[in-house]
């Protein structure tokens, strides 16, 4: 190159269209045939119009391919601009972001040196803004032709994910097969997005598992997106690559933008803003209808968030993963929410391992990003049973218990239905920190429900009786009895414990009337390294 070209700029021009091509023209016609984005379109239409800027594009790795190739044509192919990432700063809803998009065209989107470097200093330059960064993922994993260096890079950038974590929102989408290092940096961020059937997430792809255990897998079997939402390792599962950047936009709306900040206010649809009676909607009054007279039948719960939430919009976590609980993010009043909601139409809404896991991890999730948390009751407890405690429930449902008593948000809780046992002292009760606990009449805060309850108490009386009309007829005075005496939420309102017994159709007011007192909620940070919760 003489010197004359490269003042021309030629030369730039040249080396910024080499990057801009990608690698593998074969991989790019493929992935175009199947309607999928290229690394850069994917940010594109991910970023507000005009607002991406593209860093490090020049940067190329320091190894020489292995004798490989990066899928570029001509000599420098070995060692491609940009190395197979493309990153920046850009906007996402007039908000500042960080992006980086693995391009499966070169090194089959794997991580090497030169790529592992890039992330980390753009993953840097978002936690010294403080803002979101959300990683596409489309990889192999650790690049293989460079060996120790790709592994230790992976490695600094798990740290650097762990170092932001609870510090700015970390967002991953799931484009492609993501292999290794691509699958476990994204399990350590704050929310995964997969894609039905085009993107994938295992440790080691089907060859290798099949060299290793012999095993012949599909790579939909093996890390296809329902297998993992079931899983509850993906968030989402979209329907195309457009809806998974449509479903991050929109979280991103519900987020601040780092731990310092809160999230943005929206201006509120409906309602006059007060709280009390006349501002009820026909659908609040028709809460008053919800509960079921018998006490098996079914609560939907998501009628109530239909009701309580902005124009009864969710944003659900997890939708495929522990049905029995319901987490998501919504608005009241325009400020965003997190929901954490007993579901009673899944297994009756039984706090299992799966459901205090999930929800746990959504209360943390909601308390590092200064969302209130508003809690939902109807649940009749752990679920009890020899599976449940060999797995850990112990352990494992504690997790929740822990969430919830160390969140300092500000804490609105309902007990709709059941509340029963562990179930009442763990969702999100006055004595694990809550500000605000409200109950239906139709609440049952007991520590059981009534026939476990009979049976414990009146053994002997029941043993006795033996069997027959005269025996049932005796179980059945003894539960109602107990179910007039016991299974109610005035116990509970006597001692505080309950600030308001309300009428269905009260609880988008007194909701809304709670959070609005609660804005200058402000918390003590604890003084240690961290906690120790059981993991
Ligand atoms: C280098 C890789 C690669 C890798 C894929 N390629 N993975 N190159 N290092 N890790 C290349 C292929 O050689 C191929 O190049 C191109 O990418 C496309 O790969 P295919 O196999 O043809 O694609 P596909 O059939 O879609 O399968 C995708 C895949 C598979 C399932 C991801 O490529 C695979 O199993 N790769 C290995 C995954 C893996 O085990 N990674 C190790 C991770 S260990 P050409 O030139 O033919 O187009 C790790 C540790 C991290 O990541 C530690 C974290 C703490």
């Amino acid at each position: 190159m003489t010197r004359a070209t490269a003042v021309s700029g030629k030369e730039l021009d040249r080396r910024l269209a080499l990057a801009a091509a990608g690698g593998s023209p074969r991989t790019l016609a493929r992935r175009r045939a199947e309607g999928r984005m290229s690394a850069r379109e994917r940010i594109e239409a991910l970023c507000d119009p005009g607002t991406f800027t593209e860093l490090d594009t020049l940067v190329r790795s320091r190894a020489d391919g292995g004798g490989g190739s990066g899928g570029g044509a001509g000599a420098e192919a070995a060692r491609p601009y940009g190395d197979g990432l493309v990153c920046g700063h850009g906007q996402i809803g007039g908000r500042p972001v960080c992006v980086f998009s693995q391009d499966v065209s070169v090194f089959g989107g794997s991580l090497g040196e030169a790529f592992g470097e890039k992330i980390i200093k753009v993953m840097e330059l978002a936690m010294r803004v403080g803002c979101p960064i959300i990683g596409i993922n489309d990889s192999g994993g650790a690049r293989i032709q460079e060996g120790v260096t790709a592994l230790a890079r992976y490695a600094e950038y798990g740290r650097l994910n762990i170092q932001a974590s609870g510090v700015i929102p970390q967002i991953s989408m799931i484009m492609g097969s993501c292999a290794g290092g691509a699958a476990y940096s994204p399990a350590l961020t704050d929310v995964t997005v997969m894609v039905d059937e085009t993107s994938h997430m295992f440790v080691t792809g089907p060859d290798v598992v099949r060299s290793v255990t012999g095993e012949d897998v599909t790579l939909e079997e093996l890390g296809g997106a329902r297998h993992n939402a079931a899983a509850g390792t993906a968030h989402y599962v979209a329907t195309d690559e457009a809806d998974a950047l449509d479903w991050v936009q929109c979280l991103l709306g519900f987020l601040p933008d780092n731990a310092l900040s809160t999230p943005p206010s929206y201006p509120r649809s409906g309602g006059s803003g007060r709280s009390g009676r006349d501002d009820l909607t026909d659908a609040d009054r028709a809460l008053d209808r919800l509960v079921p007279d018998s006490a098996g039948g079914l609560l939907d719960v998501r009628k109530v968030l239909d009701v309580v939430l902005d124009d009864g919009d969710l944003l659900e976590f997890q939708e495929l993963f522990a049905g029995n609980i319901v987490c998501g993010l919504g608005r009241v009043d325009g400020e965003s929410v997190g929901v954490v909601a007993n579901q009673s139409a899944v297994s009756a809404g039984v706090l299992d391992i799966d459901a205090s896991e999930k929800a746990a991890r959504f209360v943390r999730f909601c308390d590092a990003f200064n969302i209130p948390i508003l809690t939902f009751v109807d649940v009749p407890g752990y679920l009890p049973g020899l599976d449940q405690e060999r797995r850990g429930i112990i352990r494992r449902g504690a997790k929740l218990l822990f969430a919830y008593g160390e969140a300092t948000v500000p804490m609105v809780t309902v007990v709709l239905r059941k509340a029963y046992g562990g179930g009442y002292a763990v969702m999100g009760s006055k004595h694990l920190g809550a500000d605000i606990n409200l109950a239906w009449p139709s609440a049952e805060i007991a520590v059981m429900g009534a026939t476990g309850a009979v049976e414990v108490l009146h053994r002997r009386e029941l043993r006795a009786a033996g069997t027959g009309p005269e025996a049932d007829q005796l179980r059945a005075r003894l539960t109602a009895d107990y179910e007039r005496t016991a299974l109610s939420p005035y116990a509970a309102a006597e001692r505080g414990f309950i600030d308001a017994v309300i009428q269905p159709c009260e609880t988008r007011a007194r909701i809304r009337a709670g959070l609005r007192s609660l804005r200058g909620k402000r918390s003590v940070q604890q003084v240690g390294k961290h906690n120790n919760m059981p993991l």
